[in-house]
């Protein structure tokens, strides 16, 4: 009789070990399907985690970056940060939330991100003893800046307009727009790539509205990014409208017709001797 509560005492202990063995074994390292998205010189943090939660402080995880060679980016072993054989472009800048690891979230914190870190980095924990062991997630790090509007000069009866914005990555698209938010026809774009970022310039000829104000718009749909710069052309920058030209030019034009008329009157006038000058 004394046999049964031992028995079941092993039976739900063993119960108890089972269950706990195949949580931890069924336990998957997790990332992000969506790419991280960061600007250069952001601080991003590269999710990964176990799921089901376990504790992952005495587990080994290492963070690789995935180029034509591995780059060794942090490992966490023994309890600890063991970066000696860390590739150096990321020396100082890499770590991970010690105080998360019991919440099995072993995710890398990455500071300063340049345009060169972007690409695929994988989560791998060798010690796991389930089917996925690892996770990559891809970091996609983008370059933004702030347009620049020039005037140059006139053009026919319109001011011509240029917007330049270097420092971009990748490529942006530029336009040039009204006050009411309408495209504006311009020229170009022209784009240039000067080491990894671009440069766009675009020029456009703008007439008189009745704000005088044009917006330069510089945008990046990948990164979703959008810069824009707006200025007010002085009233006075844009050449004398063609009507004052014309009401002008036909005042000389009548201006010079009287004058003449007025000469022949009085030629007439002296060759008929009305006139008696002591010449
Ligand atoms: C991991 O910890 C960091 C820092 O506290 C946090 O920002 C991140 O959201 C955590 N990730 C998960 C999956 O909980």
């Amino acid at each position: 009789m004394k046999t049964f509560p031992t028995s079941a005492a092993w039976c739900f202990g063993i119960l108890f070990i089972s269950v706990s063995l195949i949580t931890t074994e069924s336990s998957e390292v997790v990332g992000s399907a969506d790419p991280v998205v960061a600007l250069a010189g952001d601080d991003v943090i590269l999710p990964c985690s176990l799921k089901p939660s376990v504790g992952a402080e005495d587990m080994t995880v290492e963070w690789t970056g995935l180029y034509l060679k591995t780059r060794n980016v942090h490992l966490y072993r023994q309890g600890r940060d063991s970066n000696v054989e860390q590739f150096p472009s990321y020396r100082g800048r890499t770590s991970m939330f010690h105080e998360e690891l019991k919440n099995g979230n072993v995710s890398l914190k990455l500071t300063r991100v340049t345009l060169s870190d972007a690409g695929s980095y994988m989560c791998f924990i060798p010690t796991l003893t389930g089917q996925v062991k690892e996770t990559t997630v891809q970091l996609f790090v983008g370059a933004i800046s702030q347009p620049v509007i020039s005037i140059d000069g006139t053009k026919g009866w319109g001011v011509a307009l240029k917007c330049e914005s270097g420092g971009w990555f990748p490529e942006p698209e530029m336009e040039w727009l009204d006050s009411s938010g309408t495209i504006l026809p311009a020229d170009g774009p022209e784009k240039h790539r000067d080491e990894d970022l671009y440069t766009v310039r675009r020029h456009v000829s703008v007439n008189k509205t009745d704000t005088n104000r044009f917006t330069c718009r510089v945008q990046q749909q990948e990164i979703n990014h959008l810069k824009e710069t707006e200025i007010h052309v002085p009233d006075d920058l844009f050449p004398k409208s063609y009507i004052v030209l014309i009401v002008g030019l036909s005042i000389a034009v009548a201006v010079a017709v009287l004058a003449s008329l007025a000469g022949v009157y009085m030629w007439r006038k002296c060759t008929k001797g009305e006139f008696n000058l002591d010449l």
